[in-house]
């Protein structure tokens, strides 16, 4: 294999070499008044504002068409720049805008290339990485009501990330993840040369950026998406136990129950402050739903009156906004990117394969928080469409016998200089009760306590990669470590969780 050449960076060299193909307006070097307002733009987590935790990129590209990303692969490798690219910039250790080692690199912010294109008679859409998933759902709604796609919640979240890291969200127990619902794909190289299409990529490419994480292999510049059908109205319910009123009893009872429901139905549970609260997304009525939960978790007590009916586009604005969205047009789903900075965050996951008991949901309810901070456990039940797809179909291996995925997440106000201690010790905690061997976690949960790459001679190791990566990918990483090889052998595209080649 040809090795990327050292990197021994000269900024001004970069830069330079952008200007022939790059108009200088999209390139923003920390000079520039704008620099700032737009590195911080789509990070939404304070942590990575910290002088201690960023490195500062040497500049900002923010191309608008396909020749200005080959510029900046071409550029970077020339004149020893890395990338970090970024589409809606929520990955949760901010490896989109950051370097946690002392690097060279300059941020590929992909915001404007958000295109989206509906194809309704064919069910499919070509979608822009850089495009969010709430410009993705508006634009399916206005162009083929009667159809939808499965992706996550917040609807900030880039389609670069997200897609090509899993992609969960509400409809998965029947139509399984964004990944899953991936057609086609055009991708810039390690080379800096357009792959326009799976054809052209290959079939290990194609499977790699199904879920292995996009940003090892290359940058992902669109994805071709299979739209789904969604009925005229949905069921929404969203009913809230505290402890004394059964909460503990209900979520024990949830975490069987709930990933063998009818594939149409999804209840996910949120618990906090010794509370417990149950959503839903039911591609039915209200009545068929309050029905079902009445014979199968009697435990919400759940009436006609904790349900509404609405379109699935209305469906995933009030998920998010609540019932500020029945004073606010859809219109809100476009979202400005550049949304007030929220709190600090620190993010984990699991996946839980055998039911914990009602003792350990009692100590997880009452597990203490600092002063400060606030502890959250999102649990989404699997089962249905996500248990019939099989392990290596795509990189994302948490499939049959899998109960539910966990998200934990603290956040707190008081600075950097607060250390998360909530997650870390319920993290402990759980380890005896959620799956082993290894110890799973979701790739687009992104942890890097759970393991960083080291670098020697100038590559990844695969052996410090297999540590963190058998945790995402399972038995799927060997296969994704040798396609790094071959499409970037020399390891261009780095970072502190990036596929290592497997080089022997
Ligand atoms: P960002 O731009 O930060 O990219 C994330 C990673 O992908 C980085 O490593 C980046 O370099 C790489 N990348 C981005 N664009 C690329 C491209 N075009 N080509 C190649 N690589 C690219 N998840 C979930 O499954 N369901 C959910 O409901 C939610 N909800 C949610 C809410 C909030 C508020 C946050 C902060 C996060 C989530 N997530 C989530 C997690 C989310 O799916 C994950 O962080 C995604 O990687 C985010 O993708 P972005 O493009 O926004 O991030």
């Amino acid at each position: 294999y040809v090795p990327a050449p050292s990197l021994a960076a000269s900024a001004g060299d970069f830069v330079g070499c952008l200007s022939t193909d790059v108009p200088s307006q999209l390139v923003l070097t920390p000079g520039s008044p704008s620099f700032k307002p737009l590195l911080v733009s789509s990070i939404r987590n304070a942590r990575f504002l910290a002088p201690a935790t960023a490195e500062p990129p040497l500049c900002i590209v923010t191309p608008t068409n396909t020749s200005h990303v080959q510029a900046a692969v071409r550029c970077g490798r020339a004149h020893g720049v890395r990338l970090r690219v970024r589409s809606g910039g929520h990955d949760t250790e901010g490896l989109s805008s950051r370097s946690q080692r002392p690097e060279v690199f300059a941020v590929v912010d992909l915001a404007k290339l958000n295109n989206v294109h509906v194809d309704p008679q064919e069910a499919t859409a070509w979608v822009n990485a850089g495009a969010t998933i709430g410009e993705l759902y508006y634009a399916i709604s206005k162009a083929a009501p009667g159809l939808g796609f499965p992706a996550g919640v917040c609807p900030t979240v880039g389609v670069g990330g997200h897609f090509s890291g899993g992609g969960q969200g509400l409809m998965m127990r029947k139509y399984g993840l964004s990944a899953d619902n991936i057609l086609d794909a055009s991708i810039v190289n390690a080379d800096g040369i357009l792959l326009q299409d799976k054809k052209a990529m290959g079939d290990d490419l194609f499977w790699a950026i199904r879920g292995g994480g996009g940003v090892s292999f290359g940058i992902v510049l669109s994805f071709k998406v299979r739209l789904v059908p969604v009925p005229p109205m949905v069921a929404f319910f969203s009913v809230t136990k505290s402890m004394d009123q059964g909460a503990v009893e209900a979520v024990t009872k949830w975490q069987t129950v709930a990933p063998a429901l009818p594939d149409d139905l999804t209840v996910r549970v949120n618990v906090q402050q010794r509370e417990a609260n149950f959503q839903s997304l039911y591609l039915g009525n209200c009545s068929a739903v309050v029905a079902t939960l009445r014979d199968r978790l009697p435990e919400l007590n759940l009436t006609r009156a904790d349900c509404r009916e609405m379109s699935w586009v209305q469906y995933v604005a009030y998920i998010y906004f609540g019932d500020a969205i029945n004073s606010s047009p859809l219109e809100a789903l476009l979202l400005n990117r550049t949304m007030t900075l929220g709190r600090f965050y620190k993010n984990k996951s699991d996946y839980v394969k055998e039911a914990l008991t009602k003792d350990a949901w009692e100590k997880i309810f009452t597990w203490p928080t600092g002063a400060a901070a606030e502890g959250q456990l999102v649990l989404e039940p699997q089962g249905g469409r996500m248990g019939s797809i099989a392990e290596g179909d795509t990189p994302f291996p948490h499939r049959a016998g899998v109960l539910y995925n966990i998200q934990y997440l603290e956040s707190w106000a008081g600075g950097n200089t607060t250390t998360p201690s909530w997650i870390n010790t319920i993290y402990d905690f759980m380890e005896p009760l959620v799956s082993k061997n290894p110890r799973a976690a979701y790739a687009n949960y992104r942890d890097l306590d759970i393991g960083v790459n080291q670098v020697v001679g100038g590559a990844s190791t695969y052996e410090s990669g297999k540590v963190w990566g058998e945790r995402y990918f399972g038995g799927n990483f060997q296969r994704l470590a040798m396609i790094k090889r071959k499409v970037d052998a020399g390891d261009y595209f780095r970072n502190e969780q990036s596929v290592p080649p497997l080089l022997s």
